[in-house]
């Protein structure tokens, strides 16, 4: 049987009977391929590797060892997050690296999309392979493999052509010899935030809208710098907390700031102020090959508007991108 197909008799997953069924197997399964053998995993705090983590803690406990590398191109708390939940709530082996000089060094001056991209996933597997060699009798590898992915691969391999080199932080090192874990591999996104809530995950991290492996890298638009990393990074937290309070967090799938390299000229406390604009972009679909616009009431607009542009350093403007894709991809690189 293949291992990587779903099998037309596995039921899906809609109740949280179902999700503790699928944990108990799952533990039992992961206790047998393991044995007393070390794992190792790479948590990013999205919602499937924090599952993984979840799941294979309740398994063998502290013969997983979680590697939390912060990039430093993370969201507003995220980092903190996985430190709480993982490393203080659920007691796990977690290993927390702060690359952010290392991440923003590299990238300082660099504008192309695609060389960005290209950095931040070939410097996270150096980072994340340079841990791994630190730890001792390390024998397997767990993955937040999901079912969507395996489909997108198999698409990929018969020379279907991505737009954007996509890449998933916690990307294989090649050369690791190590056996996979990848407990969730035949779950769908809403079957994975079941599991996530039935092992008592945080709402937020198992309902998180999704987030690129590069992060905030691809909406710090052109090349990044630390102050409009940083202005971005307050007004996305300012948008998500308004949208967490209009109740339109869990009705559009996904809601961001991107800020370009550019300023205009503005006023603040009566005084010239050049400033970057923020660019509010909710957008919603069912496979991220196309998306809609989201319509956003105004009143939520001009909160928001009013917010960012007087609690956020360096902005001075909001804009709102109406593009579907096609024509806009859903970021912006
Ligand atoms: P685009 O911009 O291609 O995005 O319309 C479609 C969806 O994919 C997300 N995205 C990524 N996800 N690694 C990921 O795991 C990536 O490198 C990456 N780039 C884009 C994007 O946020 C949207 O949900």
């Amino acid at each position: 049987m293949d291992s990587n197909k779903r099998p037309d008799s596995m039921v899906r997953i809609t109740t949280m009977e179902l999700a503790q069924q699928f944990i108990d197997e799952q533990v039992a399964a992961v206790r047998a391929q393991v044995g007393d053998k070390k794992v190792l995993l790479a948590l990013s705090g999205g919602v499937d590797s924090s599952v993984v983590a979840a799941l294979l803690i309740k398994a063998i406990g502290k013969q997983l060892v979680c590697v939390h590398v912060n990039h430093g191109l993370m969201r507003k708390g995220e980092s903190e997050q996985v430190i709480d939940v993982f490393g203080k709530a659920l007691d796990a082996n977690l290993v927390y690296v702060d690359a952010t000089d290392r991440f923003l060094d590299l990238l300082a001056g660099e504008s192309d999309p695609e060389k960005k991209r290209k950095i931040i996933g070939a410097e996270f597997i150096k980072v994340f392979d340079e841990e791994a060699a630190k730890l001792d009798g390390i024998s397997f590898l767990a993955q937040g493999t999901i079912y969507p992915d395996i489909l997108e691969s198999i698409k990929q391999a018969e020379g279907k052509q991505a737009v954007k080199s996509h890449h998933n932080v916690g990307g294989l090192p090649e050369d690791m010899a190590m056996e996979l874990v990848e407990p969730i591999k035949l779950l769908f996104k809403d079957e994975v935030r079941i599991v996530g809530d039935a092992l008592g995950l945080p709402h937020n991290m198992v309902y998180r809208q999704p987030f690129p492996g590069p992060g905030l890298g691809v909406r710090c638009l052109g090349a990044i710098t630390r102050d409009r990393l940083h202005a971005l990074r307050e007004a996305d937290a300012i948008l998500r907390e308004e949208f967490e309070i209009a109740g339109l967090a869990g009705k559009v799938w996904q809601y961001f700031i991107a800020v370009p390299d550019m300023k205009s000229v503005g006023v603040r406390n009566e005084s010239r102020y050049e400033g970057w604009p923020a660019i509010i972009r909710a957008v919603n679909t069912t496979d991220a090959m196309t998306a809609t616009i989201e319509e956003i009431p105004y009143a939520v607009l001009h909160k928001i508007t009013a917010r960012i542009t007087n609690e956020v350093e360096g902005i001075n403007r909001v804009l709102m991108d109406l593009t579907p894709k096609p024509t806009g991809t859903i970021e912006w690189e």
